[in-house]
């Protein structure tokens, strides 16, 4: 008997070393130690021998079965190991290769002129000491209106049309929600700057949007003036167009600033001898500005009687228009790739 279990380890330990498939490794687990496999067998007939015989066989047969156990499972690894190695090196791609060798023409998208309009306009704030601040497009009713110094029922929210939510918030309608907040977070002085995209529930044509994007600033001091502005206003505008723009301020009404103005530029379409661009003006109305109201500073912790400052809204994609001579407001959001693509 102890001849037959000898032979039968040593070709079943000779059959797994030569074992060339997972499959082969587990059909000679079964053939030796399956079920009815032949060390098995041997194991059944254990009851037939003498109490010395017993113990013997019982004895080499475990340690022939431990053996194989481990041999065939180290062979099987082995042989796991090989399948995913060679399905690397067969599946292997080269993730750095270039579009051209796709089959499908490859073509790399770009920001959106509005996008990069909006990053070139925080490039120019922030290498004047700007900080760029950020708010949220849902907004509540207080940081749109009521901190501005415009309460409920103030006519002046007639200005902007507004889309309500259910729960009495609304999607903000301008970039101005963003001074309160930013006032709350930070004590003067400070320069900051909020981009953002802004909702109000009007008819578009040409040059109206429902939704636009907007630039707000807004400088806290101890005396600033309409000086500031002014120096502030004139160096973006001179940035953005690369040369000298003239100004003009008018009076314009905000219940969150006092004075107001809306700022023109002379037309840099016809240099202000009027066109259709200027509706025969001469100039454009490009952002409305003017020193933050005491009520506002006031609403941001801020004492009046001790800093003022002075704030503007820009208009985002109206100023897009203007140095590319865009003549539709539309275009921006209509998801159009040919126009998309001549930026
Ligand atoms: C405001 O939104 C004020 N919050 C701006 C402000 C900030 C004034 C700080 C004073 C101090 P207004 O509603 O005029 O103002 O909008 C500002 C700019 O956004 C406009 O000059 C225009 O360029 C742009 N704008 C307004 N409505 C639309 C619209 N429907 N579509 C596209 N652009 C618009």
């Amino acid at each position: 008997m102890k001849d037959t279990l000898s032979k039968i380890r040593e070709t079943a330990i000779a059959s797994c070393a030569a074992a060339k498939t997972v499959d082969e490794v587990e059909n000679l687990r079964v053939q030796v130690l399956g079920r009815k496999g032949e060390l098995t067998q041997i194991l059944r007939t254990l009851g037939t021998m003498t109490p010395e015989e017993r113990s013997e066989v019982g004895k080499l047969s475990n340690e022939i079965k431990t053996e194989l156990e481990a041999a065939l499972d180290a062979r099987k690894a082995d042989l796991e190991r090989e399948v995913i190695g060679k399905k690397l090196s067969a599946e292997w791609i080269d993730v750095t290769l270039s579009g051209a060798q796709t089959t499908e023409p490859f073509e790399r998208g770009h920001l959106h002129p509005i996008s990069q309009f909006q990053y070139e306009i925080e490039d120019i704030f922030t290498s004047m000491g700007f900080d760029v601040l950020d708010g949220p497009e849902a907004e509540t009713e207080h940081y749109n209106f009521e901190v501005l110094n415009i309460p409920k029922h103030h006519p002046a929210r007639d200005m902007q049309d507004t889309f309500w939510t259910e729960d009495g918030n609304l999607l903000r309608t301008h970039t101005s929600a963003i001074q309160v907040r930013g006032m709350e977070k930070i004590k003067p002085p400070f320069r900051v700057i909020g981009p953002g995209r802004v909702f109000r529930y009007e008819a578009t044509d040409a040059s109206h949007e429902n939704t636009f994007y907007q630039v707000e600033g807004m400088m806290v001091d101890k005396n600033i003036s309409v000086a500031n502005l002014i120096y502030f206003m004139k160096t973006l505008l001179r940035e953005i167009f690369k040369r000298e723009v003239k100004i003009r301020l008018r009076p314009g009404f905000f219940p969150f600033v006092e004075p107001g103005f809306e700022l023109d530029i002379n037309c840099l379409i016809c240099g202000g001898e009027g066109c259709p661009v200027c509706k025969q003006s001469g100039w454009v109305e490009l952002l409305p500005c003017g020193l933050v109201h005491p009520n506002v500073l006031r609403s941001g912790g801020i004492n009046p009687d001790e800093y003022s400052g002075f704030a503007f809204g820009l208009g985002l994609n109206r100023l897009v228009m203007m140095r590319y001579g865009i003549t539709d407001i539309r275009h921006f959001l209509s998801g159009d790739i040919r126009f998309l693509k001549q930026f």
